[in-house]
């Protein structure tokens, strides 16, 4: 049952929130949340919701894991932090590197660790130029992305999220970037187009943006394996087949973004098994340690990192470092979510709830507010009959989207809307009745959202 929990005294002055209106998180009071239980989250008024998006599809082991929290807490008792770099580490780095490494979905990989999702997007795509320099090839320096993609807050990261809006209002540096369609067959198929046809365009567009910029300054193609930032559209088959085809063919390294896909939530550890995919490098965060530290993981094949370390010889060294990059903190809370993987077979027990998860997306099928439902392992979206939605990146929303989207929350149910998608990534742990409550709490918020928009039209 629920307890009210103090309220905090402090003003609404100071805090500069993101993805948020910064004029009415200054005039309204945010949701405040105090504390966490299994998949339910705590506002200071003692109200639950039920967080089917994982707060940004992190905590997947929700939010009073015992386990992480020793985990945490003996590392902090032994050696709080020590800084990795200058020919010193600690052991839990060295351990989860050999155990990154071990699952990684090439042979012999070697990692590299940041502190959050964009910081590894940011600093995969300076390895790979620093590659490129020791191969001759200084040009090759642009990087593909997709529309609608995010791939992190840095400035280098928010010129590859897929939001032209949101590059124009930070005045992005876009010299280097490129972008290409997202796979999005349900929205973006002409009429007529197959799927075959439609992945086949793709290609195409891939190829002719390569050329066009010239395949000698094209260093990177990065990719959510299914991107949920543009609405949750698992890709149709042999999208990536003909994707990599192309990519190899111009000599393009492929970075594979499992910062969201990663750990289970496709229903295997990586997307890449999901999707057979076989990139140069792996990126990933969030889940990694289910988010209760920051940590992120740069995992490299061989091959990309065998330039890297002959660059290094050349150099003296390799200068590239962060002082919380390999944090023990978060390394021990990473070894102990995939300690916590094994022994709970987190893969299977994912792909059993996932199909709970898509039974009752699936009886939504009929529903008159509803165009379209996609699933995937512990994933999901439905695709609502509305138009004139804000993108999805910048976080604006607006007519049914926002209905549902407000209504989700007054129902207790955290829902993430993004354009015409509503995303559904609840932690791993959710049994199955949970699924139920969660969809139990979102019909209630479908009503109300329909009565909303009904009475305004
Ligand atoms: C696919 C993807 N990549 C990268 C990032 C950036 O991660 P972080 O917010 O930890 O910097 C995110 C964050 O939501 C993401 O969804």
């Amino acid at each position: 049952m629920a307890m009210a929990s103090p309220q905090t005294n402090a003003s609404l002055e100071s805090l500069v929130l993101g993805f948020s209106n910064l004029r009415k998180a200054r005039s309204e009071r945010p949701i405040v949340i105090t504390r966490g239980q299994g998949v339910f989250i705590y506002d200071e008024n003692g109200k639950d919701y039920l967080e089917a998006t994982s707060s940004f599809y992190c905590a997947a082991f929700g939010y009073s894991e015992a386990r992480l929290i020793e985990a945490a807490e003996r590392q902090m008792r032994e050696l709080p932090f020590y800084v990795s770099g200058m020919h010193r580490t600690v052991p839990a780095a060295m351990e989860l590197a050999d155990r990154l490494a071990a699952l990684a979905p090439f042979e012999g990989a070697h990692v590299a660790f940041g502190s959050t999702g964009s910081e590894a997007n940011d600093f995969i795509i300076k390895f790979m130029r620093y590659r490129n320099v020791f191969r001759g090839q200084p040009d090759r320096r642009k990087v593909i992305s997709r529309w609608g993609s995010y791939h992190g807050g840095t400035s280098l990261t928010a010129s590859l999220g897929g939001s032209k809006s949101l590059h124009d209002s930070f005045a992005l540096d876009m010299s280097d970037h490129l972008f290409v369609s997202q796979p999005n067959y349900f929205t973006d198929h002409l009429d007529g187009e197959s799927e075959a046809e439609f992945v086949a365009r793709l290609a195409r567009e891939l190829e002719e943006t390569i050329l066009e910029a010239g395949p000698e300054t094209v260093g990177a193609f990065i990719a959510e394996p299914v991107c949920f930032s543009c609405g949750f559209f698992p890709p149709p088959k042999g999208y990536f087949d003909a994707i990599c085809e192309v990519l190899t063919r111009y000599g393009i390294a492929f970075i594979d973004d499992e910062v969201v896909t990663g750990f289970a939530r496709t229903g295997n550890m990586f997307a890449t098994e999901t999707y057979d995919l076989k990139p140069d490098c792996m990126v990933s965060a969030k889940a990694l340690s289910s988010a209760y530290f920051p940590i992120s993981a740069i995992i490299m094949s061989d091959d990309f990192y065998g330039d890297l370390e002959a660059h290094s010889d050349l150099n003296g060294m390799f200068a590239h470092a962060g002082t919380y990059s390999a944090h023990p903190v978060g390394a021990a809370v990473a070894l102990e979510v995939l300690n916590l993987m094994e022994e709970r077979d987190m893969v299977n027990y994912v792909r059993d709830r996932a199909v709970t998860l898509r039974k009752r997306l699936d009886g939504y099928r009929d529903h008159p507010l509803i165009a379209d439902v996609r699933a995937l392992g512990l994933g999901g979206a439905l695709q609502l009959k509305a138009e004139g939605n804000g993108e999805g990146a910048t976080g604006t929303v607006s007519g049914l989207s926002k209905a549902v989207m407000d209504a989700s929350m007054e129902r207790g149910v955290i829902v993430r809307v993004t354009g015409t998608s509503v995303l559904f990534a609840p932690p791993l742990i959710i049994t199955d009745a949970e699924i139920d409550e969660m969809f139990d709490r979102f019909d209630l918020a479908l009503n109300d959202a329909e009565r909303e928009v009904s009475n305004a039209a």
